[in-house]
C-alpha cells in the first residue's frame, strides 16, 4: 500500500486528482468508481477544474458509484444521487448513459444488486476506485463485521454511521438505516484504489486501515489486500501512523507518472 501525506486537505484533494487524470492519460475510456461524503469534495472540484481548463475530458469515462441510501429518491438532496450531480456529473462532459449509481428506491433489491455487480463487469471492471474512510473504519457502506469478500448488497449503517451522517439531515431520524453499496469484495476488484482521508476524527481509522490487522471489524484494512491501493491523507488523519518517515522516505523518490 502506498501512503501519501499531504500538508492540509487542498494538497490531498490535488494529489488525488492527479492519480485520476493519470489513468485517464493512459486509458481514456477508464471506468472509474466514485465515491460521496465530505472528503472527496475537493478531489471533484479539482476535476472539474482541470476539466473546465481543457485538461482532461470525461467523454469517453464510465462510472460507477458506490453506495446509496435505501429510501431515498435520486431528487432527494441527501441521495447520492443528487450529490454526484451537484458536484460533478453536472459540470464535466461524462455520458449520462455511462453514469451508474445504485438505485435507493428499486422494489427489488436482491436483482439489482446482482444487476449492478454484472453490469461493472460488462463494462470491463473499474480501473480506478475513488474511497473515503467513516470513523468506524468503513469504506462504501461497509460497516464493521462485513465480509472482506462481500459482494453488492443491502448493509443496515452503524450507530457512528448514522451518528456521522446526522449533519446532512434535519433530524438523526431522517437518516436512512440501510444503504445498497458495493461489497468489500467488490471493491478489491478494481484495478487501483485511492483512499481519501482528512481532519483528526479519521485519524483513528487510518491508523488501524493501514497499520493494523486486516479485519472485517475496520474494512479499510482490506485495502492491504490490494496491489495497487494509494491512500491519501492531510497532516491531522496521518497523525495515528508510526511509519511515516518510511513513507514519506518512499514517496520521496518515487519517479513520476508516464504521460501518454
Ligand atoms: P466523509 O465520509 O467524507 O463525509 O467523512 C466518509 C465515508 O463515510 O466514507
Amino acid at each position: 500500500m502506498e501512503v501519501v501525506i499531504k500538508r492540509d486537505y487542498g494538497q490531498m484533494s490535488k494529489a488525488a486528482a492527479q492519480l485520476v487524470v493519470d489513468v485517464l492519460n493512459t486509458k481514456p475510456n477508464a471506468v472509474l468508481g466514485m465515491a460521496t461524503g465530505s472528503t472527496p469534495l475537493g478531489l471533484y472540484q479539482e476535476l472539474v477544474r482541470l476539466h473546465q481548463a481543457g485538461q482532461v475530458d470525461f467523454s469517453r469515462v464510465t462510472t460507477f458509484n458506490l453506495d446509496e441510501y435505501v429510501g431515498l429518491p435520486a431528487n432527494h438532496p441527501q441521495s447520492y444521487h443528487y450529490f454526484m450531480h451537484e458536484h460533478f456529473f453536472q459540470h464535466v462532459n461524462i455520458p449520462r448513459h455511462n453514469i451508474n449509481i445504485p438505485s435507493g428506491t428499486t422494489s427489488n433489491y436482491p436483482a439489482f444488486c446482482q444487476w449492478y455487480e454484472r453490469r461493472i463487469e460488462e463494462c470491463g471492471g473499474i480501473d480506478l476506485q475513488i474511497l473515503g474512510i467513516g470513523s468506524d473504519g468503513h469504506i462504501a457502506f461497509n460497516e464493521p463485521g462485513s465480509s472482506l469478500s462481500s459482494r453488492t448488497r443491502l448493509k443496515t449503517l452503524s450507530k457512528q454511521t448514522i451518528d456521522d451522517n446526522a449533519r446532512f439531515f434535519d433530524a438523526r431520524e431522517d437518516v436512512p438505516v440501510y444503504a445498497i453499496t458495493m461489497g468489500v469484495g467488490t471493491i478489491l476488484d478494481a484495478r487501483k484504489l485511492v483512499l481519501v482521508a482528512s481532519g483528526k476524527t479519521k485519524a483513528k481509522a487510518i491508523a488501524q486501515a493501514v497499520e493494523g490487522p486486516v479485519t472485517s471489524m475496520v474494512t479499510a484494512s482490506a485495502l492491504q489486500l490490494h496491489r495497487d491501493a494509494s491512500v491519501l491523507v492531510d497532516e491531522e488523519a496521518a497523525a495515528g501512523l508510526t511509519m511515516r518517515d518510511y513513507y514519506e522516505f518512499i514517496y520521496a523518490a518515487k519517479p513520476a507518472a508516464p504521460r501518454a
